[in-house]
């Protein structure tokens, strides 16, 4: 399945070890999810809660509580450990396979003909939440350059996301973006014709790809922290013959004018701010729209509703596989958020949609394959 990838002219290439060992780390994951994670809910409801229960009198309060006890469970400790080295592997078997070939990438990105804009601004830092940690394990994380003019942290997001979602999340990782236009934006507003779209965290552009194919006579612009993703971003662009403006700029303080764009969204973005941060973009996104206009965040469902140990299952990603903010954005009431930044209350709205073709990805978040679209009209 893994080797169905669109071969744009910038994916990496794999030879028969290299994908052999990307199957293999594929195939891991999938093995610990379907036959070994379902078992630590038995662990929960025949061991440690009814352990817990008995030495508390209660039922534990949070997924905090439930997360103490069952960290000391030899099988929870054997399953966390071995989610975690699955992910090194798979970002292992990926960094090899780039790293081979990293100066023909850079080369092949400069050398690439097409339409659209990049404009880099060195001025522009990475913000602690992005620099601090290599988020979800990644090497290099999304911003640091290894070489002149560097592509590699992009190379090894763009193949990597591919094989972690085995594929689910399109050919062309645009799955996140299909599913914010064919399930909300083709659904509830058909006639919509948007001039300007902004794309916040763009990383590869996956997401992009979507917008520019249903709307195209608007200008598709993407914005993010790291240089080399947005080399790459442009020079994938450029080789799937589409337009569209990259621009190195912090969300949270853009420089594009009041007003300036129909459509402000982002993917899967907001797990990997911190809290002021993600103020400081819903406030941006509010300032640069038109009046009419639609800020869309989407992200994997919050925890409310949810029980504590489902909770605590979600919650892995926060202390086991770098990403901080996890569990806090999870938590914040992105609604009251956006109400804060000036948006009318009763024109936000959290919108659930089917996730597409990222079943696989969105039932392991807890979202029962769903996104869940913070919308604020302006
Ligand atoms: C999970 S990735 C987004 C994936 C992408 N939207 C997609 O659909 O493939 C998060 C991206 O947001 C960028 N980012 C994080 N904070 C940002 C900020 N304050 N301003 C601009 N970009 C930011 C990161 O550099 C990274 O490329």
């Amino acid at each position: 399945m893994i080797d169905e990838q669109t071969r744009h002219p910038l994916l990496p290439e794999q030879d028969h070890d290299e994908l052999a060992r990307q199957n293999f780390a594929r195939s891991f994951k999938r093995v610990i999810f379907n036959e070994i994670t379902p078992g630590i809910k038995d662990v929960w409801e025949y061991r440690v809660g009814p352990a817990f229960e008995a030495a508390e009198g209660r039922a534990p309060a949070d997924r905090h509580e439930v997360r103490k006890v069952m960290m000391k469970d030899p099988q929870v400790k054997l399953w966390s450990s071995l989610r975690r080295v699955s992910q090194e592997l798979l970002w292992d078997a990926v960094a090899e396979n780039v790293e081979r070939q990293a100066d023909e990438l850079v080369e092949k990105a400069r050398r690439m003909e097409g339409g659209g804009t990049l404009t880099l601004d060195p001025s522009v830092e990475a913000p602690r939440y992005i620099s601090a940690v290599d988020i979800h394990l990644m090497p290099t994380g999304y911003w640091s350059d290894t070489r002149e003019d560097d592509v590699v942290s992009c190379a090894l997001f763009d193949r990597g996301v591919y094989v972690y979602a085995a594929g689910q999340l399109g050919t062309l990782n645009e799955g996140y973006g299909t599913t914010i236009v064919d399930n909300f934006l083709r659904a509830e507003y058909p006639d919509f014709a948007p001039r300007r779209i902004l794309d916040v965290g763009c990383t590869a552009g996956g997401s992009m790809l979507a917008f520019i194919d249903a709307y195209p006579d608007a200008e598709v612009h993407g914005i993010d922290i790291g240089a080399p993703v947005l080399r790459y971003g442009h020079a994938r662009m450029k080789g799937l013959d589409r337009v569209a403006h990259f621009h190195q700029m912090n969300g949270e303080a853009m420089s594009f004018p009041d007003g300036h764009f129909d459509v402000v969204f982002s993917t899967i973005l907001m797990h990997e701010t911190a809290r002021a941060a993600l103020r400081n973009i819903f406030a941006e996104s509010f300032r640069t729209l038109a009046p009419g206009g639609l800020m869309i965040h989407a992200e994997f469902p919050q925890y409310e509703g949810l029980d504590a140990f489902t909770q605590f299952m979600l919650d892995w990603d926060t202390y086991n596989n770098n990403e901080p903010f996890w569990g806090a954005m999870h938590d914040t009431d992105l609604e009251a958020l956006a109400v804060s930044v000036g948006f009318d209350r009763d024109r936000v709205r959290t919108v659930y949609v089917p996730a597409g073709r990222q079943l696989q990805t969105g039932a392991k978040k807890g979202g029962g394959g769903r996104l869940a679209l913070t919308v604020a009209q302006r």
